[in-house]
């Protein structure tokens, strides 16, 4: 696709200009926008680059080692691996309300970033994955009126004081081109492919309060759910699916006793930009395996539900 190749010869050039001889640093969730963003970046400026990958404490399992694997061995970038499981969960500890939870972990990516940037010579920017959908979103809704739905902690500038500017070479694109840029760039197609993941990861699929055995919980029942969509050939179809935590303990059955833990809930969209979207219909027989599968595998789980809502009126995760 030549188009995107000129995209991307035309971004690289941009990115040489805006930063110079400086030292930027990128903040790598693991996600399929900040990885473009952190290879395209590479490209540009090379050394010049230092990505920093913040594990909040609020990945899926076996993420962190995924990303750092990929990042650090294959293509042989800078990489700070910052295991700041406990600032995050400690500040979030006791917090329910959905944009203090963004707000708290916004804030506390920014403080990591600096504390990282301060020890970095001549550091002078900070690179982030934002993309065009995430610019709208946080401004206006869809042909609505002009309100924030949920902050993205990613998208309004950095405070003044931080000292950095912002790179964010994707911020024009949608989430197909960002794939077909990154495919452009030689980033392997499962990574690519790989359904979006917020920046607030965990945090805001665990409706109510945060806790580590909660996330714990999650993580399994995540896992076994995204298995049973790759076993029956569903991942590629799907925009975007999880499973939320509820807040709430409901009583079941299980061989002679009682049990007394937690509902999830499943969720998968279909989707183009992930403006609007539809609950993804699955058969009643994949619906009733993955649930019966859940409940065995994961402690602590007694009972699945399925999220039939489309977007609008909901939006695709649960804050
Ligand atoms: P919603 O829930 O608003 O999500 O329908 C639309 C898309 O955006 C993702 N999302 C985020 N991504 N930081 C991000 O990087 C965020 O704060 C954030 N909030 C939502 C969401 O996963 C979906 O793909």
């Amino acid at each position: 696709d030549w188009t995107m190749e000129a995209y991307r010869d035309q971004a690289i050039a941009a990115i040489r200009e805006q930063v110079g001889d400086a030292h930027v640093i990128c903040g790598l969730s693991g996600g399929v926008d900040s990885s473009v963003a952190a290879v395209l970046i590479h490209e540009a400026i090379g050394d010049q680059l230092t990505c920093v990958f913040v594990d909040h404490g609020l990945l899926r399992k076996g993420e962190a080692e995924e990303v750092v694997t990929m990042f650090r061995d294959h293509y042989n970038m800078a990489l700070i691996h910052a295991d700041e499981r406990d600032l995050f969960l400690g500040q979030l500890d006791g917090v329910s309300d959905p944009e203090q939870k963004r707000k708290t972990i916004g804030k506390l990516f920014i403080d990591v970033f600096q504390k990282h940037a301060d020890t970095i010579p001549n550091a002078k920017f900070l690179a982030q994955g934002t993309l065009y959908p995430d610019v709208i979103e946080s401004v206006s809704f869809a042909g609505g009126p002009s309100v924030t739905i949920k902050s993205h902690h990613n998208v309004g500038g950095l405070p003044e004081k931080m000292g950095l500017k912002l790179v964010e070479p994707l911020r024009e694109l949608f989430k197909d081109e960002v794939r077909a840029l990154g495919a452009e760039l030689g980033l392997p197609k499962h990574f690519i492919g790989r359904h979006p993941f917020p920046g607030p990861g965990l945090a805001i699929r665990c409706p109510g309060e945060i806790t580590r055995e909660k996330l714990e919980i999650l993580r399994e029942a995540d896992a076994v759910y995204i298995d049973q969509i790759r076993k029956h050939g569903l991942y590629d179809e799907i925009w975007q699916a999880f499973v939320a935590i509820l807040p709430v303990r409901t009583v079941g059955v299980m061989g002679d006793g009682r049990t007394y833990d937690f509902a999830c809930a499943l969720r998968a969209v279909t989707s183009v930009d992930g403006m609007t979207a539809d609950y993804y219909p699955f058969s009643h027989d994949f619906l009733g395996e993955t649930a019966t599968r859940i409940i065995n595998e994961v402690p602590g789980i007694n009972r699945v539900t399925y999220d039939i809502t489309s977007k609008p009126p909901g939006t695709i995760e649960w804050e």
